[in-house]
Formats: structure tokens, C-alpha cells, sequence
């Protein structure tokens, strides 16, 4: 069936027609391919550079768009972007200089508005759009721990935050529902954006349209509640939770805040509209009908908890969450409510300690799980170097950098395990701790092997031994594929891994001392370093 027919005909359309006086002008606004949309990481420090490229092709910034960095709404459908335009934004996403997002998606991080130093859970967070937009609120001082059930979800969450290069970043693996409370203290912010039933989605999957029926939001309701939760009890007196979907139905957005504001003390609700002043959306509601799988208004026995509030308490506060349409937005459609916790909720009395275990007694993290970098490899990094820098982590043969906060969280004391252990601090247990901050170098036979080209701007400049200003003519030669030799570069009292540093742009580009210097840069960095300089991209590079 064609697709415009399969949108006319769904039981989405219908249940619209029941939540809406103007269907029709939520399907227009609901069918077509969406416009791609990107947000610049202000981290990097040529971000202006690549908002004048997205300007220079066309791109618009998005009004209503609020926090460090911009967000682009690009003059071409998602995915629809050709030739050299398509080979630049791949690039730039690969290089963490943007980040493709629909734009809805942008909306929970800046009602969070997490700050630098503050310690936030991003409780579902594959693949990591809004983790890398909550690190860029972060910068440089903080931690935002992503987590995910989904093994290869996981994976994708580690890619993610590596192509982002932010240091504040810390991937763990856990059911969120049962995320243990590390820290014991509790969060500044979480986020929950919880699996649900898309039905905001139809104009990036068109799918939608024909699968989606009520009971998909029933079954999850409990699950999202369960999520929700969870992040109460994980938040500090005074934090803020941010709940979000990209569903349309009230069952898996207000009923699911109205049910946890039942069974939580000290919890209410900020009004969203003042957190995001010009998103075009409106007010959640207090009532809506039960709806069977043909999406017509019907008797469904429907759990209390799916029910509108009849509490006048809880009742009067959901009209502070927002819902946003397809159509009045000119994107997907979304619901989020803002949760804050008051200064003087009694923080959840700790539950009584069996058994304290001794440190000797506590299983050590999985060999590949990071940890602070031992003495040994300290002094290693250290003579090559020239300095230490602060927060480095090892993981495998990566070293990793980071924030203090993680250290912070490293050394806290540990919560229990099943409820009865407590385990001491100084390894991450029972947390399951993937990955973390920016891969800064690898080793190799237990020497530093190489830095990475990602991180060689944060090193740059805390590393004495182990960088050199050089003439931008040496730069543009390398980057030309030109032989060099130490000699001519003015290292030959260099062997393997350094950093050149353009002594009037501040360009940093990771190179390997050999019998010549080469370039240790990927493809798409070198792309972008060649095209900011003004020079030509080579054909061997493109090979
Ligand atoms: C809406 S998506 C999150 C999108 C993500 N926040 C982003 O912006 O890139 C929901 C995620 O929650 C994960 N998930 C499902 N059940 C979960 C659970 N019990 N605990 C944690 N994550 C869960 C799903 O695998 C999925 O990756």
C-alpha cells in the first residue's frame, strides 16, 4: 500500500483524531522526510570555523536552540546531502565537530541544563545524541554517566562518545531500573529517555504508520515508570529529572509522570515552557480517553496507573510537562517533563548494612574496565612526556582522559551489592564501567606507542617533551603527502610519537619520528585540517 494511504488508514491518525480537534493538520505536518539537522560541538576549538561552513552551504541556526554550542537546520532532507557536501558532513560527524540530531531530540538536554562540575545519568542513553549534548553543557569539569541494557546498543554508545572526544563521558552497562546508587550521595541531573512506542516518529520512520496500536504504549507503561523510578531515587534534594519520549500518547507520557508523583514524596513538576521559551509547544494535559487497537475512544480495562489523575495535586501540575506536534514544529513529535526534587527531601535513609566487605575481598573490575593509571605506566608516560597529566585512565592499551568528578566517583564510597554488601571505593563495583572520557594515546610493549589525533589539541600544550612548534609550510607539506625529514621538521632528538604545533594558526597535528615524519591522522581529520588551511585535498589521500 502506498504510504500516504497507509497514514490515512492507521490507527495513529485515528487516536490523533481523538487527542486533537485538526488531524488533518497533524498528518500534514507528519508525512514528509525530515530536514537534516546537526548541532556544533563547542568543545572543539574550530567550531566556528565549521559553523561558517554549515553557513556557507546554506545551513539556518535554529531559533529556539539554547545552550553552549548551535544546532543547523540544513537546506537538504536527512541523508539526501551529495558529493562533496555529503563527504564533509560525514566527515565532520566522524571528526566530533558536529553531531547529526533531529532536532526534537535536542529539546530534553537543554531542559536539564546540566553545569560544568555537576555529576548527571543519562539513565537510556544509546546511541548518545543527548549524552554528547550533555557533555558539551559539562566542557571541561564534570561527569555524565551513559548508560545502556542493549549489549550492542553499548557499543554503539562507546563509538558514540569516542567520536565526540569530550572527557566527561562514562559509558556503564546496567538495567536502569536496578542501576546501583553510585554515587551514594545521588546525581545533580538525570535523564530518562526511555524506549517507547515512536509514534512522534512517522517522518523518519514511516513504518510507524502501520504499526503502531495503543496497546504498544500499554506495554510499555510499566517499564517507563519503572525507569522514572529509579531516577527519583537517584537524584539529590534540589536535583532536576528530565523525562522524555517521542511518543504522542498520553499513556506513555503524562499517566507515566502522574503515576511516579503518586508514589514519590518531595517530587513536583517545573514548567517546561519556561525552561524552552519559543519551542512551539503546548501544555501536557490532565484527561484523556482510553483507546482500544482500532484507536477509537472504547472501554479498555485500563491499570489505574494508565488512568488520568483523579488526585486535584497531581491533576493541576501535568499541564507544566510539554508536548510538541509534528506539525507545529515543523519536525518529529515529542513529550517531556521536568521533575525536581526538593532541597529538603530527606535523602533516602541508607538502607542497613549487613556485611562491609575489606578491600582484599572485593572482586576486581574486568581487565578491560578503566582504571586510574598504575605507578608503572604513570612513570613510563611521565619520561615520555615530559609531565603527567591530570586524569589519565588506562583501558586495555588506550590511554584515556578525564575529569576529576570520575575520579571523585572512582574513590566514593561504593553501595551495596543485593542490597546487603557494601562494597569499598576505589574501583568502580558494583558499577560496570565500559569506557570512559577521551582516548588520548595508545601503548604499545608497555611504551607510549602514539597520541591520538583527536586529542592532540588537549595535549599540546601540557606536554613539554613530547610536542614542537614548527612553520605551517612544514604542516601543509606533510599534509600534502611531502617527505620530511626529522631533520627538516627539527626533531631528529625525537623518536616515534609527537605533536607539531603550527606556531602562528596553533594547528596540532600527531606525527611519527622515524627515519621521516609521518602523519598520524585519519582520513577525515586530514580532510578538514587540509580544507581550514586553504590547500587542496590530494588524491593519495583519497585513496
Ligand atoms: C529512546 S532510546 C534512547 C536514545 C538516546 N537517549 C539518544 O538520544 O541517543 C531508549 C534506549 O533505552 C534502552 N533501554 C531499554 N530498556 C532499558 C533499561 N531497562 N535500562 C536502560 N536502558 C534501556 C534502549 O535499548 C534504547 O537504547
Amino acid at each position: 500500500m502506498p504510504w500516504d494511504q497507509l497514514a490515512r488508514e492507521s490507527v495513529l491518525l485515528q487516536a490523533v483524531s481523538v487527542w486533537r480537534d485538526d488531524p488533518e493538520n497533524w498528518l500534514a505536518g507528519s508525512f514528509d522526510r525530515l530536514p537534516e539537522t546537526v548541532r556544533v560541538n563547542p568543545l572543539r576549538s574550530d567550531s566556528e570555523w565549521t559553523e561558517g561552513w554549515l553557513e556557507g552551504i546554506g545551513s539556518e541556526r535554529i531559533g529556539w536552540f539554547i545552550g553552549p554550542g548551535s544546532a543547523w537546520t540544513l537546506p537538504f532532507n536527512r541523508g539526501a546531502a551529495e558529493g562533496d557536501i555529503r563527504e564533509m558532513l560525514a566527515d565532520l560527524h566522524e571528526t566530533g565537530r558536529l553531531t547529526r540530531q533531529e532536532a526534537v531530540s535536542m529539546l530534553p538536554a537543554i531542559a536539564l541544563d546540566a553545569q560544568p562540575g555537576e555529576v548527571v545519568l543519562d539513565m537510556c542513553a544509546s546511541p548518545g545524541s543527548k549524552t554528547t549534548q550533555i557533555s558539551e553543557h559539562l566542557g571541561e569539569a564534570g561527569a555524565v554517566f551513559a548508560n545502556e541494557v542493549v549489549n550492542s546498543r553499548v557499543n554503539m554508545l562507546v563509538t558514540n562518545v569516542q567520536r565526540h572526544r569530550s572527557r566527561t563521558p562514562v559509558v556503564v552497562h546496567h538495567d536502569g531500573r536496578y542501576i546501583p546508587r553510585v554515587p551514594e550521595s545521588g546525581f545533580d541531573r538525570i535523564l530518562v529517555d526511555v524506549p517507547c512506542t515512536g509514534s512522534g516518529t512517522t517522518r523518519k520512520n514511516p513504518d510507524v504508520w502501520g504499526k503502531w496500536l495503543p496497546s504498544g504504549g500499554r506495554s510499555l507503561h510499566d517499564l517507563q515508570v519503572a525507569l522514572l523510578t529509579r531516577a527519583v531515587a537517584l537524584v539529590k534534594p534540589g536535583g532536576r529529572i528530565v523525562y522524555a519520549t517521542c511518543s504522542l500518547d498520553p499513556v506513555e507520557d503524562e499517566a507515566v509522570v502522574a503515576e511516579v508523583l503518586r508514589n514519590s514524596e518531595g517530587v513536583d513538576m517545573k514548567s517546561v515552557r519556561e525552561l524552552l521559551p519559543d519551542v512551539p509547544g503546548e501544555a501536557g494535559r490532565a484527561d484523556w480517553p482510553s483507546l482500544d487497537d482500532d484507536g477509537e475512544v472504547a472501554v479498555v480495562e485500563m491499570p489505574e496507573s494508565m488512568q488520568p489523575p483523579s488526585e486535584q495535586g497531581i491533576a493541576s501540575q501535568l499541564p507544566r510537562s510539554m508536548r510538541v506536534w509534528n506539525d507545529k514544529i515543523g519536525g518529529g513529535g515529542f513529550f517531556i517533563a521536568v521533575l525536581e526534587k526538593s532541597e529538603d527531601a530527606s535523602e533516602r535513609p541508607a538502607p542497613e548494612v549487613e556485611v562491609k566487605m575489606t578491600v582484599e575481598e572485593v572482586k576486581a573490575d574486568s581487565d578491560n574496565s578503566p582504571r586510574p593509571i598504575p605507578d608503572e605506566v604513570a612513570s613510563v608516560v611521565e619520561s615520555a612526556w615530559g609531565a603527567l597529566p591530570n586524569n589519565l585512565w588506562l583501558r586495555g592499551k588506550r590511554l584515556l582522559l578525564s575529569t576529576p568528578e570520575v575520579h571523585d566517583v572512582w574513590e566514593s564510597e561504593r553501595s551495596r551489592r543485593g542490597g546487603r554488601t557494601r562494597i569499598p571505593g576505589g574501583r568502580w563495583r558494583p558499577l560496570k564501567v565500559i569506557h570512559l572520557g577521551l582516548s588520548a594515546a595508545r601503548l604499545r610493549r608497555g611504551a607510549v606507542e602514539r597520541i591520538v589525533a583527536g586529542a592532540a589539541h588537549e595535549l599540546a600544550p601540557r606536554l613539554p617533551n613530547a610536542s614542537s612548534e614548527v612553520d605551517g609550510e612544514l604542516i601543509d607539506g606533510l599534509l600534502a603527502d611531502e617527505e620530511t625529514s626529522p631533520d627538516e621538521a627539527g626533531v631528529n632528538a625525537v623518536k616515534g610519537g609527537h605533536i607539531l604545533i603550527d606556531r602562528v594558526t596553533r594547528d596540532c597535528v600527531p606525527v611519527w619520528v622515524g627515519v621521516r615524519v609521518s602523519l598520524m591522522m585519519g582520513k577525515a581529520e586530514r580532510r578538514i585540517l587540509s580544507l581550514k588551511r586553504g590547500l587542496s585535498i590530494t588524491e593519495k589521500e583519497e585513496e
